[in-house]
Parts: structure tokens; sequence; C-alpha cells
């Protein structure tokens, strides 16, 4: 497994203090104070998948974008990349877990049913705060941002994860959903901070669409059985199309209804980072919005979908490729199963290590 972006940016005590943001309503004094991502060792390319399945790189990369994916071996969990990408952002940011005052891990592949995962990761970074899960699909970084504001503004830093092993829940013989997906983890450390603003945000859900993205057995509904087993009922069922339908719509609405609210407009807007699911959603997207495709910054083609932590892995991808400046006002927009889907605008006040 690879960690990234350990102890790259400045920590917050010494950022510089003529971070100008651009005042926006519905926003609250928070900063992204540090930033890390995991990712497991194991590449896995479109001639990897065409090798066992009756699928094509032309197919893959023309419908959705993606050239290769990482996937964790064998007894690799969730919490283990959580635990590389939590101990990356925090040393990013110059912190110890000891500064931590919650962990909040945003996961719809948990390490079991039951406990929550957070707690297994907390104990992995030595920390007995309080820790717990939550699933908002692929929007679960997006709504464990909300959650991380608010909880900051009243108390310690929060340590929020975003980690997916979508290999756990994908049948590697389904075509349809096993060239989509991939492995990974990314995570912020939140802070109160009169430098930064963070939001608006706007989240919602559609559950009367929750079988358009299912795992149909294994929960209390539908409980684990040989029979659930053998009928294959333990794998991602995903109508592709109507998804991309409503992840399109959904994630133009969204951020449209938190520029708005910020009194914006999209020309304000520095960097756009939406969920990364298939490349075409983000372009629909973007060009809907009016957003230029050298103001978007994707990571699909190297991570597939990371589910909830393909926004954090790609903010991390972006600090790393000298995207964010100082003062740089990001749209994030995510969309997932549930359905959820969240946006929200935030400052950038991290700069590169030039001290
Ligand atoms: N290789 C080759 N052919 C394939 C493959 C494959 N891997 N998968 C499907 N096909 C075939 C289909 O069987 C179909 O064949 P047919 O016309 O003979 O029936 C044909 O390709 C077209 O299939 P569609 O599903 O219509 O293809 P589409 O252009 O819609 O692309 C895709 C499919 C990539 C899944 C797209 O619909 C999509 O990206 N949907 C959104 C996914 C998403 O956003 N998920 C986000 C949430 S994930 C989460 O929350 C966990």
């Amino acid at each position: 497994m690879t960690a990234r972006l350990t102890g790259t940016l400045r920590s917050p005590e010494t950022l510089r203090s003529t971070v100008e943001a651009r005042h926006r309503r519905g926003a609250v004094p928070a900063i992204i104070a540090g930033i890390g991502a995991a990712l497991p060792d194991r590449v896995v390319t479109n001639a990897d998948l065409e090798a066992r399945l009756d699928t094509s790189d032309e197919w893959i990369r023309t419908r959705t974008g993606i050239v290769e994916r990482h996937h964790v071996p064998p007894g690799q969990a969730t919490s283990d990349l959580a635990v590389a990408a939590a101990e990356a952002a925090l040393s990013n940011g110059r912190m110890t877990p000891g500064d931590v005052g919650t962990l909040i891990v945003a996961t719809t592949t948990p390490d079991n049913p039951v406990p929550a995962t957070a707690p297994r990761v907390a104990a992995g970074l030595g920390l007995t705060c309080a820790a717990f899960d939550i699933n908002a699909a692929c929007s679960g970084f997006v709504y464990g941002l909300r959650l991380a504001t608010t909880l900051a503004l009243s108390g310690d830093p929060v340590l929020l994860v975003a980690a997916d092993t979508m290999t756990s829940v994908v049948d590697p013989t389904d075509r349809t959903t096993a060239v989509l997906f991939g492995d990974g983890a990314g995570a912020v450390v939140v802070t109160a901070d009169s430098r930064g603003q963070f939001g608006p945000f706007d989240l919602g859900s559609a559950g009367v669409l929750a079988d358009l993205l299912v795992v149909p057995a294994g929960g209390s509904r539908n409980p684990a059985t040989t029979s659930t087993v053998a009928a294959g009922d333990h794998g991602l069922k995903m109508q592709g199309r109507e998804v991309y339908r409503n992840a399109v719509a959904h994630m133009v609405e969204s951020c449209e209804a938190v520029l708005t609210d910020a009194g914006l407009d999209v020309d304000d807007v520095d960097l756009f980072v939406g969920h990364q699911a298939n490349v075409r959603i983000l372009d629909a997207v973007a060009t809907r919005l009016g957003i230029p495709g050298n103001r978007t910054h994707a990571t699909i083609d190297r991570h597939g979908n990371t589910s909830s932590a393909s926004i954090p892995l790609a903010l991390a991808d972006a600090v790393e490729h000298g995207r964010l400046a100082p003062g740089a006002t990001l749209l994030l927009s995510a969309f997932g199963a549930g359905l959820t889907w969240g946006s929200c605008l935030l400052t950038w006040v991290q700069g590169p290590d030039d001290e």
C-alpha cells in the first residue's frame, strides 16, 4: 500500500496570513489543515480485465475514461487503507493523533457489518476518541465534510477518512461493474480557522430510487444465507444508465444550489472536483455548469470509481500536481448509492512548502 502526501505542505500555524477569501454566504470559518491518500500497490489495467472478462480496453476507455485502478490483496481491509491515509493527512498537517477530537470514517464497505470501522481506525492510530462511521456511499466524503466542519467549529480538529474497498462488494465476473471500481482511501483534518471559508453545503437523497444501485443481500431485509450466496446477491447490482442520468441531473442542480446560496457565479470557481465515477459524467456536469476543462481535476483514469474516497484522492492528486493555490475557491460535488448527493464550496488555504 502506498500512502501519499506525507508532510509536503505547511501546517496551519505556518500558513501565510495573506489568504484572502471572497466572502461567501452560508460559509463557516474552517479549513482542510492536512490531506493524505492511500492506494493499494496492486494496479489492475484494462488489459488485465480483458484477459478474464468479455470486455475491451476500448469499451472501458470510451464509456468510462478508466485506464487502470488499484485493488487490495486478500486480507487487506478498508481500515488498513484508512489508517494509512489518516497517518498521511496528520503528517501533512504537521499534527499528531493526539490533536484529533473526533474521527469519522465515511465508508460503504466496512471491515465488518458490526462494529463500525472507525473505532478500528482510531485504534490503529493509537486513539480512543469519539469514532463513528457514516454511510452515504460515493457521497460520503461531502456528507462527512458537513459533519466535520460543524464539529470542528465547536471543538478539536476532526479527522475525516473516506475509505472503500469496492472490490469486496463487486462480483469480479460481472463486467457491468467489475471494470468500474477501485479501492482506496483519502483523509483530511478539518480545523476551525478564520482564514478559511467552508460551505455552503447542499446535501440530498432520493431513497425511492435505492434499488438502482444496491447489494441485495446481507442486511436486515435479506440476511445472508446459503441461498443468497448461491444467487450472487452479495454483489453490487447497478442500473448504469439510470444512475448516470440521475448523477448528472443531481450534481448539476446541487452545484447550482451552493453557488446561488453563496452568491457566487460559476466564474468564481477556480477548480471543480467531482465524484470520479465516469469521465462522461464529469464532462457533462462541467459543461452544463459552464466550467471549462482546465478548471476541473480528474483521476478517474488512474483510480476508477473508489466510492467515498474518490474526491479526497482527487484533491490530494490536485495538490501534488500544484493545481491548488492558496485562496483558491473549490467546488466539490458527489453522487452515489442511496441515492445520495452533495456539493460544497471551500477555500483552499495551503500552499506548496516553499519555506
Ligand atoms: N465491456 C463491454 N461491454 C459492456 C460492459 C463491459 N465492461 N459493460 C456493459 N457492456 C455492454 C452492455 O451489456 C450493453 O450491451 P447491449 O447494448 O448489447 O445490451 C452495452 O455495453 C451498453 O451498456 P450500457 O449500460 O448502456 O452502457 P453505458 O454507456 O450506459 O455505460 C456505465 C455503462 C459506464 C456503467 C454508465 O452507465 C455509468 O457510468 N453509469 C453511472 C455509474 C455511476 O455513476 N455510479 C456512481 C455511483 S457508484 C456508488 O455509489 C457505489
